[in-house]
């Protein structure tokens, strides 16, 4: 039986925190078995917020790096930027007549991101957004999207273009799923709601014990319990969300504890460290070897790139024909 197609991606923002992991990379490493997975490094996209390109090609090496040594297989997926393969733009311009701007408009991660950026005057590019990340999907007919919860709304508007294209000129696209992970959102260590590098609230992939420990020591916790002996709740503090996550064999002691008062939060932070340590051991590991191995890394994008433009030349092809415009 055939496979069924994943495509993914990611702005290349440079380290990934593990924030990015629990919310979609996981996911993407998880599901590359099962399915044919396409993973794309989306360094047009970042343009919609960042007009300065003089990092994005090292930031883009560095996410491939993190992807490669949490364990995303390049014999499996290939990896590669968007800005490579021209097919995307093309098919981001076609998509672009078949939404509308009252649509784009509605779209709750633009609202988000002009409220958090203090964005004065929306550009084109960005209130299109989505449409060129359609267009990244359906380029792949990509039939499932790990990727994080506030990514939903994208793959909504996805499912809306492939939608009105196949109505209009014929069966071409899959409408595709998000598939979420179960924990799509890890909140920062100050507590806000998503982990976030700009936020200046993330525990990197790349992080070192001491790092981890000293993150960890600045974590915002249940206001209420001030020092070991006054009772918590673990249900409002974010240490607990990462016990869940990193460390689930303690987390009916932390819970115990928490409650009681008998845990204090700087041995509670401190165990949790250790365990984010002992996960993040292997991935440094990892990491050093494609650092001292940079040629493997540029060989393995251009690979990507080739094997990615083949089925991007693909669909496209049979885009123009179903218009009539080949
Ligand atoms: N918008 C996604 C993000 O910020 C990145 C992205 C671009 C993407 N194109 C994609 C994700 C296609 C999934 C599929 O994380
Ligand atoms: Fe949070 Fe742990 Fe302190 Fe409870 S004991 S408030 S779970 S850090």
């Amino acid at each position: 039986m055939r496979k069924k197609r994943i495509l993914s991606g990611m702005r290349p923002t440079g380290k990934l925190h593990i924030g990015h992991y629990v919310g979609a990379l996981e996911n993407w490493i998880k599901l590359q078995d099962e399915y044919e997975s396409y993973h794309l490094i989306a360094d047009y996209h970042v343009l919609t917020t960042d007009l300065n390109t003089k990092d994005i090609y090292n930031n883009s090496i560095e996410m491939l790096i993190d992807w490669l040594a949490a364990g995303l297989d390049p014999e499996k997926s290939p990896m590669f930027r968007q800005s490579q393969i021209k097919e995307h733009t093309e098919l981001a311009l076609i998509f672009g007549m078949l939404i509308t701007v009252s649509r784009l408009e509605r779209n709750p991660t633009l609202k988000d991101q002009v409220r958090d950026l203090n964005i004065e005057n929306v550009i084109f590019g960005h209130l299109g957004y989505p449409v060129l990340q359609a267009a990244d999907i359906l380029i792949y007919k990509g039939e499932a999207v790990p990727v994080g919860e506030d990514q939903v709304p994208h793959v909504e508007i996805t499912r809306e273009i492939a939608r009105k294209f196949n109505n209009q000129y014929g069966e071409v696209f899959p409408e595709p799923e998000p598939l979420l992970t179960q924990f799509a959102r890890l909140p920062g260590i100050d507590g806000n709601a998503k982990m976030s590098k700009s936020l200046n609230n993330a525990i990197l992939l790349s992080d070192d014990p001491e790092t981890v420990k000293a993150r960890m020591r600045k974590a915002v916790t249940d206001p209420k319990k001030i020092r070991k002996g006054d009772p918590g709740n673990p249900d409002i503090c974010l240490v607990y969300a990462y016990h869940k996550k990193f460390n689930p064999e303690e987390v009916p002691d932390v819970d115990a504890g928490c409650r009681s008062g008998t845990l204090g939060c700087v041995d509670c932070k401190m165990r949790c460290a250790e365990k984010i340590s002992l996960f993040l051991e292997p991935i440094i590991e990892k990491r050093k070897y494609y650092e001292n191995n940079l040629n493997i890394v540029k060989d393995i994008l251009s690979e990507g790139e080739q094997k990615a433009k083949i089925t991007a030349e693909e669909t496209m092809h049979e885009v123009r024909q179903k218009m009539k415009m080949g």
